[in-house]
């Protein structure tokens, strides 16, 4: 008896110890609702084991299948696009990664870090994969260092920062390409076998083809409120890979990183190589669930006083182009008053000397005030704009020269340009080469001097109008590196100016936008979504732009483009986003101008709700000839729906648009607002659950035609 006793006691410490085991090595990477599961094989190699809606039972992981390696190696058995490719110095290109430990720590913001240290038993390279969860916003971020321990430099070839596979009975990737003043057009394909691949190599405007970022629809095509949806996007300013490789047994592998095209990069003993982070969401409620988990993370986590105000503004852009004085800013800045908002943009124009920015054509890389245009510098202009108790702003494009420039005449060595061959201009003008700190801290200066000499600058508009061509640096020794180190350099520089200016709100913006991921962000308070204004194509643009980004991130300006539309109709689509004017206001009609006015004033009251709150697309655009987008207070007290007509058939059945996000049990008061008359208009009383069963009849037949409603709760 003694001795069974001592058996059973025996068998139960070592089955104890054996599960003790097998649940170390699962790796669980949780938010509220999503689990990404990681676990060591018997081979010591790490798994994806999982990756779906979090299970109510953690413990069921292990009943899982393994799955596919976490972080594919080039070399080794795997047939398939790797994460990972190391040239080693003695010409073996193989790599193999084994666990070694893991460990995850609370960070004071509530996110959770875990990190998978991986080694190769070979040549002791270390990866390191982090990731980030964000509970309350069911996002993950992630990365990888990557460290030679060999005794001789190393090449790293491919250098993912994500990997991500699935199995599932099918796939459709929704993509947003086009071009200058054409962005963010949806596109959905279903994945077949084989490899697809979203990427970009324009360099500096890197994005001006393909927004950076895609939906992945698992199971079946991708809904607006229903279905499993993976929305991702790279934290890197610069070119980008996203790989989606469907394989013989219909699994996908999805891998994300800096596009590998011509920038291998060769790391010497003892380096680290960091990739920058894939920030991605994987929401059970379709397209908008995942949005909103990507609105909410981005306010609270990621982008530049994300949590803060946003200023309207005046900027002279469209309504002057090159030719203005003095005389006509200080102008402007009493039409910024005029109109009620909160700042005056000045944009390009205003600088260089010898050879002077009448033109797109001279003048990129000096930065001094035009005397012609301004012999007083712009202290005449602040001093006007402070006198109207509206801010200023300034149009700078620090990173690029024209030709003909002082700047080019001085400092040639500075350009991205090849040596032996002619010169390509894009815009007439060329890439400075960031990857010198010579050149960092020339670019930094030119903001800071700026700032310098007038503190009063309260906003930038940081342009970038050229990708880079012709790619060559006269300072990189290994020209490889350009691509990766033009952005660690343009990096250095906006991390400068955010420790010396937190509080600067700065929009990000190249010749539309040909920037935008959630990295640049980190240093932006906004972006410029296109030179597009007409509202037409800006009711297509932003709904791209708003699947991921949220509203106070997004730039929407009211200009003369489309001339069929009013003004109401403009700055309907302009207050769904980041509210700006381009407009002479002297052009506008006694009626049109106290409609903007207006206009400006209800933006500013319903700022918590189209700025702060949940944001819900109720009937796209691509879907007919009516949109409708609405906004919805947190405490769901407050919403405000904007729906268009934009060029509706003859005798088109008219359907209700249903609401979202209210509370079914409140009662709410509906109201037409912002109307052209200036005069509110009661629709009625209804619950929460008949706005959004039932809805309310908000289209109608009229040509570009638009109504905004304001939902109170009683
Ligand atoms: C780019 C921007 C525009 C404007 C011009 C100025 O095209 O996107 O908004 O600032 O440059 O040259």
């Amino acid at each position: 008896m003694k001795h069974m006793k001592k058996t059973f006691l025996l068998l139960a410490s070592a089955l104890m110890a054996v599960s003790a085991t097998a649940e170390s090595k699962i790796i669980p990477i949780e938010t509220e609702n999503v689990g990404l599961v990681y676990s060591v094989g018997d081979n010591g190699r790490l798994y994806q084991r999982y990756f779906g809606k979090k299970l109510a039972n953690a413990e069921e992981y292990a009943k899982l299948p393994q799955g596919i390696e976490a972080y594919l190696t080039h070399g080794m058995e795997d047939y398939f696009e790797p994460a990972l490719h190391i040239n080693h110095a003695d010409g073996n290109q193989s790599t193999l990664l084994k666990y070694v430990d893991s460990s995850t720590t609370t960070n004071t913001d509530g996110s959770v870090s875990t990190v998978i240290s991986l080694v190769d038993p070979a040549y002791n390279d270390e990866v390191k994969m982090h990731f980030t969860a964000y509970p309350d916003c069911d996002v993950i971020t992630t990365y990888t260092e990557i460290t030679n321990n060999e005794k001789k430099p190393i090449e790293l070839e491919k250098y993912a920062s994500s990997l991500l596979t699935f199995n599932a009975p099918a796939y459709y990737l929704t993509q947003y390409d086009g071009d200058w003043a054409n962005e963010a057009n949806l596109k959905e394909q279903k994945l077949e076998f084989g490899k697809k691949q979203l990427d970009t190599n324009l360099g500096s405007r890197h994005n001006m083809f393909l927004a950076q970022f895609f939906q992945l629809s698992i199971g079946a095509p991708a809904q607006e409120n229903s279905g499993e949806v993976l929305a991702g996007n790279l934290g890197w300013t610069g070119n980008y890979r996203y790989t989606f490789e469907v394989d013989r047994e219909g699994k996908l592998r999805v891998i994300s990183g800096i596009n590998p095209y011509n920038s291998e990069y060769t790391i010497a003993k003892g380096e680290t190589f960091t990739t920058p982070e894939f920030y991605f969401t994987l929401s059970q409620e379709g397209k908008g669930g995942a949005s909103r988990n990507f609105h909410d993370w981005a306010r609270q986590y990621k982008v530049k006083d994300g949590m803060g105000d946003r200023m309207t503004l005046l900027n002279n852009w469209e309504a002057t182009y090159f030719d203005f004085d003095e005389a006509k800013l200080i102008q402007l800045c009493k039409d910024a008053k005029t109109l009620g908002v909160d700042m005056f943009l000045l944009d390009d124009g205003w600088f260089a000397n010898k050879y002077p920015r009448n033109s797109d054509t001279a003048g990129l890389g000096d930065w001094g005030e035009n005397v012609e245009k301004l012999p007083n510098g712009f202290y005449p202009v602040i001093e006007e704009a402070k006198k109207q108790g509206v801010k200023f702003g300034l149009w700078i494009e620090p990173e690029m020269v024209n030709p003909k420039s002082e700047l080019y005449e001085t400092h040639k060595d500075w350009v991205i340009t090849l040596p032996n061959r002619d010169e390509y201009y894009f815009r007439n003008q060329l890439v400075l080469d960031l990857s010198n700190p010579k050149v960092q801290d020339y670019v930094f200066s030119v903001l800071d001097d700026l700032k310098t000499k007038y503190p009063e600058i309260a906003f930038f508009k940081w342009d970038c109008n050229s990708p880079i061509t012709n790619i060559y640096s006269p300072y990189e020794k290994n020209q490889k590196h350009l691509y990766v180190d033009y952005v660690k350099g343009l990096y250095n520089v906006l991390e400068r100016v955010k420790a010396k200016y937190p509080e600067l709100a700065i929009m990000m913006c190249a010749g539309g936008s040909g920037r935008g991921d959630y990295k640049g962000l980190e240093y932006f308070t906004e972006f410029w979504a296109s030179d597009n204004t007409d509202p037409i194509e800006r009711l297509f643009i932003q709904w791209g732009f708003s699947q991921i980004f949220p509203s106070k991130t997004i730039c929407a300006h009211v200009t003369s483009w489309n001339r069929d539309a009013s003004i109401k109709f403009k700055t309907d689509v302009a207050m769904m986003g980041k509210l700006g004017f381009d407009i002479n206001l002297h052009e506008l009609s006694e009626n049109d101008l106290r409609y903007a006015q207006q206009a400006v004033r209800e933006y500013n009251r319903l700022k918590p709700a189209i700025l702060e709150g949940d944001q819900y697309r109720l009937v796209s655009p691509y879907d007919g000839n009516h949109t409708s987008t609405m906004y919805v207070t947190k405490d769901k007290s407050k919403a405000v729906v904007f729906a268009f007509d934009v060029y509706p058939r003859y005798n088109e059945k008219m359907y209700n648009v249903k609401m979202s996000g209210l509370d079914a049990n409140k009662m709410y008061n509906v109201k037409e607002i912002n109307r052209y008359d200036c005069n509110d208009q009661n629709v009625g009383q209804y619950s929460g659950n008949y706005l959004m069963t039932v809805g309310l009849p908000m289209f109608t037949g009229n040509k570009l035609h638009s109504r905004i409603y304001e939902v109170s709760a009683n």
